[in-house]
């Protein structure tokens, strides 16, 4: 339950804490009693966060593994071994992307009038090799960097938790997000393979892969493409950051003692394997 304090002096991080899904990770994690280090790219959003919750905000790019071991050191070095990693940081989009979504709309509007779309996307054949890199070093490689350095704590001191966000695109895939979507069914295949391999020194490696999560990363899709989607959830609304920190909090807890290797899936009935 929100606030049971069932995390209380737990050292935890959050990966791109200072927006959306991450913000609201770190408020419930702190609710439940936990001392939460607030990594991100955003200083300002990081420290305003931090300041709310008696956390310690650090600037990090996390594609950046030289910038996230020494991350990982000062923020040991003032809370202590960390017990719990979120790997939330992620983007959806680099380069040119509004071109794909106005073609989405295009797509979108010949099937409101009756005919077969003949807009094409052709997001794969004219994505640059930089926005490829870009989108599965943030996405994917962060991932791992983040997990390499707290298995380093972990593995030692034989207890931990590490939760990863993946998304629906990982299972679905994304029309006109390829890169993405490789991202984050990369980061789904990561946690069972790493959740296999330490569960032997007690840490429980779990994910998600939320739907449709009211945050700016989904209003970036745009008004239309948006209220395209929604009719096709069968709970019929976007979800709210809130309803995934639940999950998080919960795999966090003793309470998912059981759970290795999972993904949980919160997307409204979009998704239900
Ligand atoms: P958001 O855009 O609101 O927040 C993302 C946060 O990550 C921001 O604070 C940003 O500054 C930070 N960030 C971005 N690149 C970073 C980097 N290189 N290093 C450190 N921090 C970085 O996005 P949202 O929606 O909260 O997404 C959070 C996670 O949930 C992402 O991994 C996203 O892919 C995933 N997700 C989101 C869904 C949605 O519908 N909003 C659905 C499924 C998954």
């Amino acid at each position: 339950m929100a606030g049971d304090r069932s995390l209380q002096d737990r050292v935890a991080v959050v990966t791109g804490g200072a927006s959306g899904i991450g913000e609201a990770i770190c408020l419930r994690l702190a609710a439940e009693g936990a001392r939460v280090a607030v990594l991100d790219v955003d200083t300002a959003g990081a420290q305003a966060l931090a300041d709310r919750i008696q956390g310690l905000a650090l600037t990090v790019d996390v594609s950046d593994s030289g910038a996230v071991d020494s991350a990982f050191d000062e923020l040991e070095a003032t809370l202590g071994p960390v017990e719990i990693l979120v790997n939330n940081a992620g983007i959806a989009t680099e380069g040119n992307q509004d071109r794909v979504r106005e073609r989405i709309e295009q797509q979108l509007a010949e099937l409101a009038s009756g005919q077969a779309p003949t807009t094409t996307l052709d997001a794969t054949v004219r994505m640059t090799d930089e926005e490829w890199n870009r989108i599965i070093a943030v996405n994917l490689s962060s991932v791992f960097f983040c997990t390499r350095r707290a298995l380093r704590t972990m593995q030692p001191r034989r207890t931990g938790v590490i939760i990863n966000m993946g998304s629906i695109c990982g299972i679905e895939g994304c029309t006109g997000h390829p890169h993405y979507s490789a991202a984050k069914g990369g980061v789904l295949a990561f946690t069972r393979a790493v959740a296999k391999e330490v569960i032997a020194h007690n840490i429980r490696v779990n994910a998600l892969a939320p739907g449709f999560i009211d945050t700016p990363m989904a209003r970036a899709a745009g008004d239309v493409v948006l209220g395209a989607f929604v009719p096709m959830i069968p709970q019929g609304r976007l979800g709210t950051p809130d309803e995934v920190a639940a999950a998080v909090a919960f795999l966090a807890s003793d309470d998912a003692s059981y759970f290795v290797g999972e993904t949980m899936t919160p997307s409204g009935g979009f998704t239900t394997v």
